[in-house]
């Protein structure tokens, strides 16, 4: 049988891993996918540069348009990025009726709903394990392994840059703009890299986690985004303190009133499976009715590991080339006429804990007019210290404390109100705590 030809359009870090993967396990590939799977056109914005990977059997150009217009090439790999040329390639594909492969979480979150629309109507299949924690088999997970549960809710360390970052501060006491760079060199990060540390990326992710989990549409406009770039050293080591470690968490749940879509540092117990994953590491919590909790964990992000999610789609396509399209595992799990749009929470009516760090007078009765406050909304405290500050020539230290649950808004107005007392001097400091125990 003649063997599947691919169009490649990127060969930077995942397009250079992809042809790797392809052609170092070859053999393997080829007894499970049934074909010989091989690149024959490539494309990257300059093609005279050194690459990862060998280019000498691919026809290579620097229009990716003429990829996408191959007439030999059956399935389109778009590891280009960004949203503007990587949509308009797509489609292009799409229209031309090749199957797409892509590992663009950007490109699925936003323009997710008209693409696989696209496909539908032209028969073909987008595939996108890796747009969502690098080298983890999460969205094959998901969409097949848990299809029997009624998902309750899904947590995941989504960011393996901002985990890189996070962990590298906690351990070993590194800038945050030193493990920046090293993330960049080690081809983690996005190209613009507030993306990753403003929490956008790991949106992106959470918007198609949450799609296939709860059978919505796909809507990165109503997700809750805070990153990482305002931690200070001081809460990670009062965190640890309590036993918690801080880690920027997605957080997507099912309740009665509608769906939590919301991404933001979180206290984690350090009891916690998911509190240990760390370095570039990625891991993903996904609570089924039937299952209980499950723990998906692996590489979150790079060059090989990104692959191994990017050849996987290519070889689920091949195996299907010959099948009707009504028979496909629909792209976002559920059947494209039984997406409902359910409610997505204001992050004001979440419900979840809180850790707060206050700088106050050193004085009597400064931690009653604190807690004073907290009774009148309700809001019940499950431990607090007193802190000495570092450096402090002043009369002044910290109050560290951990709320039990209670619903966003209370909290921000007791914080409000906290705020404007004579004894609180500086910003309140509020990070969520999520206790994940099913
Ligand atoms: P890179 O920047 O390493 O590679 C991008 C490739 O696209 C390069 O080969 C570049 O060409 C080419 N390219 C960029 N702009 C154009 C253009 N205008 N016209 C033609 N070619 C262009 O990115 P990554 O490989 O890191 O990321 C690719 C995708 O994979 C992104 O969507 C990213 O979000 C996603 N992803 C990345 C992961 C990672 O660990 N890096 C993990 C999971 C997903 P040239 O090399 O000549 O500049
Ligand atoms: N920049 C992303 C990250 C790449 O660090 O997680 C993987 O999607």
């Amino acid at each position: 049988m003649e063997p599947v030809k691919v169009g490649l359009l990127g060969l930077g870090t995942v397009g250079g891993g992809t042809a790797n993967v392809l052609s170092r396990n070859a053999e393997e590939i080829s007894r499970r996918a049934g074909r010989d799977i091989i690149i024959t056109h490539a494309s990257a914005r300059d093609i005279s540069k050194p690459r990862l990977c060998d280019t000498s059997q691919m026809k290579l150009t620097e229009n990716p348009l003429d990829v996408v217009s191959d007439p030999d090439v059956e399935i389109i790999v778009e590891l280009i990025g960004g949203d503007t040329l990587s949509k308009e390639l797509v489609l292009k594909a799409i229209a031309n009726k090749k199957h797409v492969v892509t590992a663009n979480k950007a490109l699925i979150a936003k323009y997710g709903n008209e693409i696989f629309s696209a496909a539908q109507k032209n028969g073909v299949m987008v595939a996108f394990e890796a747009a969502v924690a690098g080298g983890i088999p999460i969205i094959k997970a998901l969409r097949e392994g848990l299809a029997g549960n009624t998902i309750d809710w899904l947590a995941g360390i989504i960011n393996g840059t901002g985990n890189f970052i996070l962990t590298e501060m906690e351990q070993k006491q590194r800038d945050f703009a030193d493990v920046l760079a090293e993330a960049q060199r080690l081809g983690y990060a996005e190209a613009d890299p507030t993306f990753d540390v403003e929490g956008i990326d790991a949106a992106h992710k959470l918007t198609i986690l949450a799609s296939i989990a709860f059978g919505i549409p796909l809507q990165f406009d109503k997700v809750y985004c805070e990153g990482i770039s305002k931690i200070c050293r001081e809460d990670v080591e009062y965190a640890s303190e309590l036993g918690y470690t801080i880690k920027h968490l997605g957080v997507s749940r099912r309740t009665d009133n509608g769906i939590e879509l919301r991404v933001h540092p979180t206290l984690i117990s350090r009891e916690r499976l998911i509190a240990n994953v760390n370095g570039v590491m990625n891991a993903v919590l996904v609570h089924g009715d039937a299952v209980g909790p499950t723990l998906y964990y692996g590489a979150g992000a790079g060059s090989d590991p990104t692959a191994s999610a990017v050849v996987a789609d290519i070889i689920d396509v091949v195996r299907v080339l010959t099948t009707d399209s009504e028979n496909r595992v629909p792209h976002l799990a559920f059947q494209p006429s039984k997406i409902q749009d359910m409610p997505i929470l204001a992050i004001d009516d979440i419900e979840t804990a809180y850790y707060c760090r206050l700088t106050v007078d050193d004085r009597a009765g400064v931690l009653a007019e604190i807690t004073r406050i907290f009774a009148e909304f309700d809001i019940s405290i499950v431990s607090m210290v007193q802190k000495e500050l570092h450096n402090s020539q002043d009369e002044k230290c910290s109050i560290v404390l951990i709320t039990h649950k209670t619903i966003e808004n209370k909290m921000n107005s007791a914080i409000s109100q906290i705020q404007s007392l004579e004894c609180v001097d500086g910003e309140i400091v509020k990070i969520r705590l999520e206790e994940l125990d099913g």
